[in-house]
């Protein structure tokens, strides 16, 4: 299994460049199921995950080629001959659950196996089932799949219980194409929602309100092929910024969309770090005087993010006084403390809440990644810690971060892996 090997220290300077966001691509893949005509999406991040979700899409009888500018997607659902997402590949990640909503909406049957329990807590999917229920799906459950059949969905007055941001999107691609309005509340207002709305606008969606808790929908009977640009990864431009304040570099982070980012841009300034929006697409941050503790608490958008919770402890351990973390979201998502503990992090846990005391001197050690956003906070670790760190099991990393070791060696990091060159053959067999 890949490793990389980290040595720390090395201020980080220059210019570096985030990929198009994963967590939008995913669904606006999906998406491309509710027509049978030409879906082109450019900006798609190389990442494991959008494998994974392009070997689902084809398995199921999509065709799913390059298409003519570099990281551009070309997806045709002419015919689905198998509307089945199977369980080999829902295992190794949860999001396949987004092809429930537009199979079941397209073809009227969809067998989908049920994601197990997760690394990073339950993850359930009821609020998916829920709403589809209400939309006159009928599903059952059986050996591990969901069955779900329907003869025309009809529009329906959804309120979701808990923001659920997979559950916004399934219930979204299923409402484009149902009879009549639905009325969705509590949505979540991630970016990444809005991402998927205006493509399916631009396929002929009739789509109010994506980006705020109150989304209304006309179905429509049809849907036609749409070209479109995914948004810039904010998970992985907050990463950066991250990594340019806790090395006490000059970083600018380029080709991300700074509004999206507020959050974790006012976090970093509360913290000591100067960070400035040098315009609509670009972000600086630079060292300021010694990092200083300020607490965050995980919230759902426009809220700090449970997905940059691990890259911010790794900055705290960093700040004078008591940092206090609180994970809103996803209950056992501090898998990351007991790897930062072993390089010298001095970090308590406690329920939901993690209390960081820094600064701690970070000592280089071999540690493992357990999840995608745990990974990136080791990695934020070993690019400070005195010595060479080596990081096992990358390959949670290369879910979620486009050849994250390139792009960070390109702005000074000393940072190689070890094995094989991504993308290997194989898929991980446990990414879940
Ligand atoms: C998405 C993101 C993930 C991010 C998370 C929260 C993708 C592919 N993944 O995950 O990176 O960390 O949002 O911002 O976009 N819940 C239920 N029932 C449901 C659905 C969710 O109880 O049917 C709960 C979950 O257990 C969790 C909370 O709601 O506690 C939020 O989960 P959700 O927003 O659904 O996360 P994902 O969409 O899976």
């Amino acid at each position: 299994m890949d490793k990389f090997v980290i040595r720390g220290g090395n201020p980080l300077t220059g210019t570096i460049r985030v990929s198009g966001a994963k967590n939008s691509a995913l669904p606006c893949m999906a998406a491309a199921i509710l027509t049978e005509d030409e879906i082109i999406l450019e900006n798609i991040p190389q990442v494991w995950d959008i494998a994974t979700q392009r070997r689902l899409l084809s398995s199921m009888g999509a065709e799913v080629r390059p298409a003519d500018a570099p990281n551009s997607t070309t997806i045709r659902c002419r015919t689905l001959s198998d509307p089945v997402a199977k369980y080999e590949i829902v295992k190794t990640m949860r999001a396949s659950s987004l092809v429930l909503g537009p199979l079941i909406a397209r073809t009227g049957v969809a067998r989908v196996a049920m994601p197990g329990g997760c690394a990073i807590g339950g993850r359930p999917i009821d609020l998916h089932i829920k709403g589809l229920e209400k939309m006159g799906v009928t599903i059952t459950q059986e050996h591990g799949y969901l069955d779900a059949r329907a003869e025309r969905l009809h529009g329906a007055h959804i309120v979701f219980d808990k923001i659920t941001v997979t559950g916004t999107e399934d219930l979204l691609m299923a409402a484009v194409l149902a009879e009549g309005e639905t009325l969705m509340e509590n949505c979540a207002r991630e970016p990444e929602v809005a991402d998927l709305a205006a493509l399916l606008t631009a396929m002929g969606a009739k789509i109010e309100g994506a980006g705020t808790s109150t989304i209304r929908v006309q179905g429509v009977s049809r849907l036609h092929g749409a070209r479109y640009r995914i948004n810039p990864d904010r998970i992985e431009a907050g990463t950066f910024l991250v990594a340019g304040a806790i090395t006490g570099g000059d970083l600018t982070v380029a080709n991300c969309n700074p509004e999206h980012l507020s959050a974790v841009i006012a976090k970093l300034q509360e913290a000591g770090a100067r960070v400035d929006i040098l315009g609509p697409d670009s972000v600086r941050v630079r060292a300021g005087e010694q990092l200083r503790a300020a607490g965050i608490s995980t919230e759902e958008y426009p809220g700090f993010p449970t997905d940059m919770q691990a890259q911010y402890m790794a900055l705290a351990t960093q700040a004078e006084g008591v940092s206090v973390i609180e994970e809103n979201i996803f209950e056992n998502r501090f898998m990351h403390v007991q790897e930062l503990v072993r390089m010298g992090a001095n970090i308590k846990v406690e329920g939901r809440t993690a209390t960081v005391r820094g600064p701690a001197k970070l000592s280089a050690a071999a540690v493992m990644c357990s999840d995608l956003r745990a990974s990136a906070s080791l990695v934020l670790a070993a690019l400070i810690a005195d010595g060479e760190s080596i990081l096992d099991r990358v390959y949670h990393m290369d879910r979620g971060y486009e050849r994250i070791e390139e792009k960070l060696a390109g702005v000074g990091a000393q940072i190689r892996r070890m094995g094989n060159i991504f993308p290997p053959r194989d898929e991980p067999a446990d990414a879940a």
